[in-house]
């Protein structure tokens, strides 16, 4: 038995209810920490050039260079005539960003009022083309600057943009003039509604700007949270976008990260702010993450908003 332990040392994650009392206990108190927030930042530059890496690029990604699919066992899309022209030159942000938002979809987020607290950052992230509509804007706010949209919703919501295009360009307009970031090549097949994307909102001269997800840097954002015991099969979107921030911005406060069912005050939470469809099981670890994220909000490396803003 022992020796089985020793080859495969048994991780216990602790269970929900624990991590719970953990953040009851430890309560929302927050100090930052510069040597943490400089800490963290050279090791993802380190890992994962965010700056350079972050999205697929003219400069990063040329005529012929390779592109291997992060989300595929051996799947590669070379850059040609088709693609390399749908890249941007270089990597558009005015760096290094200033306060930076990061917000995930999470149920907690309801009833919050943490809306004007979102938007008075300098830089807003958001997950997967969240609704904004008038009923959520005192507890998500408006701005948007970059939001993640993955292949998946173009094909399910927008029919997969084959006679949907109008549907699709009207509801990218809450988006405002933001950077819209999608893993065009981490699953062959995200790359066609991607690209069906792109075209939707180039041939409407639509503000939006579309990024692609350098599925380069997604792969090392993986590896790096592995070395960190998350044992996922692909990290959540928010976990990568936190990782983004840590890597481009100054100061990084996260919202609406809270993978469980029961709130701090006991009561139950759906697990999005919009609806409560629970995610397909064991892809994501969203608790392992959160404990990661609690980790460094202990350590004044970002700060979680668990509760509501004042
Ligand atoms: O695409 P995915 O299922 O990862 O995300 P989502 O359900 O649209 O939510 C966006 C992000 O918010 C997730 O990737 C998680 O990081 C975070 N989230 C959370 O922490 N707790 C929840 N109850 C729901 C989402």
């Amino acid at each position: 038995v022992l020796c089985w332990f020793y080859i495969f040392p048994v991780y216990r994650l602790p269970r929900d209810k624990d991590i719970v009392e953990e953040v009851l206990r430890q309560g929302e108190a927050w100090q930052k920490n510069q040597t943490g927030i400089d800490h963290y930042r050279k090791l993802l530059t380190e890992c994962c050039e965010p700056r350079k890496m972050f999205a697929v690029t003219k400069e990063n990604s040329p005529m012929g260079k390779v592109l291997w699919y992060d989300g595929e066992f051996y799947h590669s899309r070379t850059v040609n005539n088709e693609t390399y022209p749908l890249f941007v030159q270089e990597n558009p942000l005015q760096l290094p960003l200033k306060k930076c938002a990061v917000v995930g979809n999470g149920g907690i987020l309801r009833n919050s009022k943490c809306g004007r607290d979102i938007d008075q950052a300098d830089f807003v992230l958001r997950c997967n083309l969240p609704p904004l509509s008038k009923d959520y804007v005192e507890d998500v706010g408006t701005k948007t600057h970059m939001v993640t949209a993955n292949p998946s919703i173009v094909e399910k919501r927008f029919q997969n943009l084959l006679w949907s295009r109008k549907a699709f360009v009207d509801s990218m307009k809450v988006y405002g003039s933001s950077y819209i970031y999608m893993p065009a090549f981490s699953m062959k097949p995200g790359t066609d509604p991607s690209l069906r994307a792109y075209y939707a909102l180039a041939d409407t001269s639509s503000n939006l700007t579309m990024l692609f997800a350098n599925p380069e840097f997604l792969r090392s954002v993986g590896k790096f949270w592995k070395g960190r015991g998350v044992h996922a099969k692909r990290l959540s979107t928010g976990l990568f976008l936190v990782s983004l921030a840590l890597g481009l911005c100054e100061e990084v406060t996260a919202y609406g990260f809270w993978p469980f069912s029961v709130g701090l005050d006991e009561q139950p939470v759906s697990h999005h702010y919009y609806d409560n469809i629970l995610p397909y099981k064991w892809f994501h670890a969203m608790p392992e993450e959160f404990v990661q994220l609690w980790q460094l909000h202990k350590s004044g490396t970002l700060r979680m908003r668990v509760g509501c803003c004042p």
